[in-house]
């Protein structure tokens, strides 16, 4: 009899065990390797952007870090003295994980980035980063937080406002209806460059 016991035990025990590994893969692992970032296409043509933005003095600004993926690709490609400020308040990440979380992870995954090449990460909302920002203007900003109408108004009229160099951003396509909206009304018309969905004014 017990050992009947143990083997309905060990059943269970293992159903568990897959379903909460399945669980994992798909609603962890899955998320946090492959959603919500630029792809490797954008990747690159950001990288040029980079590169022609050392043309400028000022730092690079990105707004919306998530996990580092795209400020690790234009480390890749800026001078190692050039700063990099990521924004992120870490309010969304498509894993479900809680706002400490994500801060603690995204900062582990840039630490070597943060110590040795020149990169600042600033958990805050981007709005009061705009509001406190007293440095001088950016060679390059890239946004990729917000994608409604009204937030990318706000990023796009920041830029403007302090003399941004080359403005860019992510989600130039009709699944963000906002981003084209903004992006037309601030330029009078469309962007002078399209990358798949990489705008730059
Ligand atoms: C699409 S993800 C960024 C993806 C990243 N650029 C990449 O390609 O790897 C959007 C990020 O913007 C952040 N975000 C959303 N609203 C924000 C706000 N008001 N201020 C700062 N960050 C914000 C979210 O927490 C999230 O990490």
């Amino acid at each position: 009899m017990e050992w009947i016991k143990f083997i309905i035990r060990k059943l269970g025990y293992n159903r568990l065990k897959n379903k909460l590994y399945k669980n994992f893969i798909n609603e962890i692992l899955y998320p946090f390797a492959l959603l919500a970032r630029i792809s490797l296409s954008e990747g690159i043509f950001l990288m040029e952007l980079v590169k022609e933005s050392h043309k400028f003095s000022g730092p690079i600004v990105e707004i919306g870090t998530l996990f580092g993926y795209s400020t690790t690709i234009m480390i890749h490609s800026k001078d190692p003295q050039r700063k990099l400020i990521s924004v992120d308040d870490f309010s969304w990440n498509p894993c479900g994980f809680s706002k400490n979380l994500h801060y603690d992870l995204t900062k582990k995954l840039l630490e070597e980035a943060t110590e040795k090449h020149s990169v600042q990460l600033l958990n805050m909302d981007k709005n009061e980063f705009y509001r406190t920002y007293n440095d001088v203007p950016p060679s390059l900003v890239f946004f990729d937080a917000n994608h409604t109408y009204e937030e990318t108004m706000r990023d796009l009229l920041w830029a403007k406002e302090v003399g941004v160099k080359v403005i860019s951003g992510h989600d130039y396509k009709k699944e963000t209806p906002g981003v084209i909206q903004a992006v037309n009304e601030v330029c009078e018309g469309k962007p002078s460059r399209i990358h798949e969905s990489i705008y730059v004014l």
